[in-house]
């Protein structure tokens, strides 16, 4: 079997493959590390023919919709997931079968009620329904503390003790433990009285995760997140660094139109000389009116060189073909000390 164990923060995510057949399947893949499974991927040789996620994740961005898209593989979750992404949803005792390579699915609920663990060979992804030295929360969406002491006591701890555990988060940079050892040490499982350990994790009162409303919400769509529209509006537009601009003002180039897609009071108490004022929300309302020019070179600007990004990508789409944006914003082009003009425009 090839394995890689990608982290990204606390999440793990995994690629496995079978060396004979060159099939491949991506388990639990974040969303910012879709260019390293396919340079993974492409490196051993492998043709990704799975996306599976081991549930619905609250805390961070399941890249399994894009990733799948990408690679023309199916998205694999419990039948359970409601997500509307998932082409092949899988039960307890179902196989995966990724060239000679089995996943073995074992229905884990718990942390979630979509939750399942996977066993290949000498090892077993978790999810979050048994992580190293503790398990998933049961507090969020679909949580039940009951149906995880099921799954744990009921079904994954007794596997095989030597199989090796790896889970879908680790905040301390294990990489993986053994069934044996979460039995010997793992604080939850030395818990081992259904009642207690329902009564444990109900009264956890764990903080929520920085991300949930996102997560959940893209997660269980298929949706996109605000920094996924930011990428894909980036990868589309070429940017102009706050020094060439700067030159260019100063030189009073005349072939080129500074936009400042902010709001009338931004732009009121400091833009870049020169600059002409469309705020974001009014582009596709008055672009006729204010940029009568398609061939005009445009650099958009506003605070963070995100929005401004946004903008230069739809003024591509409608046929600015020229439109660029500000590498940076005005609030790095202020700290840069580079001029700025207060006031509207003459
Ligand atoms: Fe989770």
């Amino acid at each position: 079997m090839l394995f890689e164990q990608i982290a990204t923060g606390g999440c793990q995510s995994y690629l496995v493959g079978c060396r004979e057949t060159c099939a491949a399947a991506v388990i639990d893949p974040e969303a910012s590390q879709v260019d390293r499974y396919l340079a993974l991927a492409a490196r051993d040789g492998l043709r990704i023919r799975y996306v599976i996620d081991t549930h619905t994740h609250a805390d961070h961005f399941s890249a399994s919709r894009q990733l799948a898209q990408e690679v023309h593989a199916p998205v694999v979750m419990h039948r359970a997931s409601t997500a509307p992404m998932v082409d092949m949803h899988v039960d307890d005792g179902d196989m995966v079968v990724v060239g000679r390579l089995r996943l073995q699915v074992l229905h884990t609920p718990g942390h979630t009620r979509d939750s399942m663990s996977l066993v290949a060979e000498d090892r077993v992804f978790t999810g979050d329904t048994l992580l190293i030295g503790g398990t998933g929360r049961t507090d969020l969406p679909t949580g039940d503390s009951g149906a995880l002491y099921d799954s744990l006591f009921g079904k994954l701890l007794k596997l095989d003790p030597a199989l090796l555990v790896f889970p879908a988060h680790d905040y301390r940079g294990r990489g993986h433990s053994t069934l044996a050892a979460e039995i010997a040490d793992n604080p939850r499982l030395q818990v081992r009285e259904r009642d207690a350990f329902i009564a444990m994790m109900d009264s956890l009162n764990l903080g929520m995760p920085t991300h949930i409303t996102e997560a959940l919400r893209t997660n269980l769509s298929g949706g996109k997140t605000v920094a996924q529209m930011l990428a894909e509006a980036a990868s589309l537009v070429p940017f102009m660094s706050m020094a060439q601009l700067k030159a260019r003002v100063e030189q009073g180039d005349p072939d080129l139109i500074v936009l400042d897609v902010r709001e009338r009071e931004a732009y009121q108490a400091a833009h870049i000389p020169g600059a002409q004022l469309l705020p974001r929300g009014q582009l596709e309302l008055r672009v006729n009116q204010d940029l009568p020019d398609p061939t005009r070179r445009i650099v958009t600007c506003c605070e963070l060189g995100r929005i401004s990004t946004l903008a230069a990508a739809t003024l591509r789409q409608m046929g600015f073909q020229r439109a660029v944006a500000l590498d940076g914003g005005m609030q790095a082009w202020r700290e840069a000390g580079y001029p700025t003009r207060p006031g509207a425009e003459p």
